[in-house]
C-alpha cells in the first residue's frame, strides 16, 4: 500500500505542476516590462516546473512498468489546471504557496530521515526540494504582489475561492484515495472483509488529507502569511471550513 501511495505521491504532483506553472507564466506578464530580475525568477521558475512534470511523470511510470495492470490516475492535469486558473490569482499564489511549503515539510520529516526508502525515489525528492524551497520564497513575493493591488471586497471574495479550493483538492484526495484502496485489494493475494476495506479507505484518505492538506495549512509561515494578510473573521472563515479536514486526519 504505501507503494501504491508512493505512485499517487508523485502522480498528484505532477498534476499540480500544470496549474502552478501556467499561473506563473501569466503573472510575468506584469514584470515584462519592469523588474527584470523578478521576470528572470518566474521564466526560471517556470523552467523548473515543466521539468519536474517531466520528473514526476517518469518516476510515476517507472514505478508503473514495476506493478500489476489497473492502477488508476483518476484526475487529468488540464482539467485541474482550467478549474483552478478560474479563479483569483490571490487563492491560486495562496494554494500554490502552501504546496511549495509543505513539499519542504515533507522532505524534511519524512523522506530524508527514512532510509528503508528506495534512493531513487528520495533522489527525485531531495532535488524537487531543493528547487521548490526557492519557488515557496517567489510565491510569497508575487502573493503579497497581488495581495496589495486587492480591495477589501475583492480579498474577501480571494478567501472565498481559496476555501473552494481547498474543497476541490479535498475532491481528488476522496476519488484517489477510493481508486488506490480498489487498486491495492484487487493486486493483494488474499480478500479484505468489508471492515478490513472501510479501515483501509478512512486511513488512505487521512493520509492523504495529511499530505495535501492538513501539513500545508498548519505549516507555520503559511499561517504566519495568513495572519499578515487576512483580518480575524477572514482567517476564522478559513479555519473553521477547514477544520473538518484538518480534524479527520
Ligand atoms: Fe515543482
Ligand atoms: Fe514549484
Amino acid at each position: 500500500m504505501s507503494q501504491v501511495q508512493g505512485r499517487s505521491y508523485a502522480y498528484i504532483f505532477g498534476l499540480c505542476e500544470r496549474f502552478i506553472n501556467a499561473k506563473m507564466l501569466e503573472l510575468s506578464r506584469d514584470h515584462w516590462f519592469g523588474d527584470q530580475a523578478a521576470l528572470e525568477a518566474l521564466v526560471r521558475f517556470s523552467d523548473e516546473e515543466i521539468k519536474h512534470q517531466a520528473l514526476f511523470h517518469r518516476i510515476e511510470t517507472m514505478i508503473g512498468d514495476a506493478m500489476p495492470a489497473g492502477y488508476q490516475c483518476t484526475a487529468d492535469a488540464n482539467d485541474v489546471a482550467h478549474a483552478v486558473l478560474g479563479k483569483s490569482s490571490w487563492a491560486v499564489l495562496a494554494l500554490t504557496c502552501h504546496i511549495e511549503l509543505f513539499t519542504q515539510e515533507h522532505y524534511r520529516k519524512s523522506i530524508a530521515p527514512d532510509d528503508s526508502l528506495s534512493d531513487l525515489y528520495k533522489d527525485v525528492f531531495l532535488f524537487h526540494w531543493r528547487e521548490e524551497s526557492q519557488h515557496a520564497i517567489l510565491d510569497e513575493l508575487e502573493w503579497r504582489r497581488i495581495d496589495d493591488q486587492l480591495s477589501e471586497a475583492e480579498r474577501d471574495a480571494a478567501v472565498e475561492d481559496l476555501i473552494a479550493l481547498v474543497g476541490a483538492v479535498d475532491g481528488i484526495l476522496q476519488v484517489q484515495a477510493r481508486a488506490d484502496v480498489d487498486y491495492f485489494c484487487s493486486i493483494v493475494p488474499r480478500r479484505f472483509t468489508p471492515a478490513e476495506r472501510f479501515v483501509l479507505g478512512a486511513e488512505t484518505l487521512a493520509a492523504y488529507r495529511w499530505q495535501y492538506i492538513a501539513s500545508g495549512v498548519q505549516a507555520p509561515r503559511f499561517l504566519q502569511l495568513l495572519q499578515e494578510l487576512l483580518d480575524t473573521s477572514q482567517q476564522e472563515r478559513i479555519a473553521e471550513a477547514l477544520a473538518p479536514l484538518v480534524a479527520a486526519v
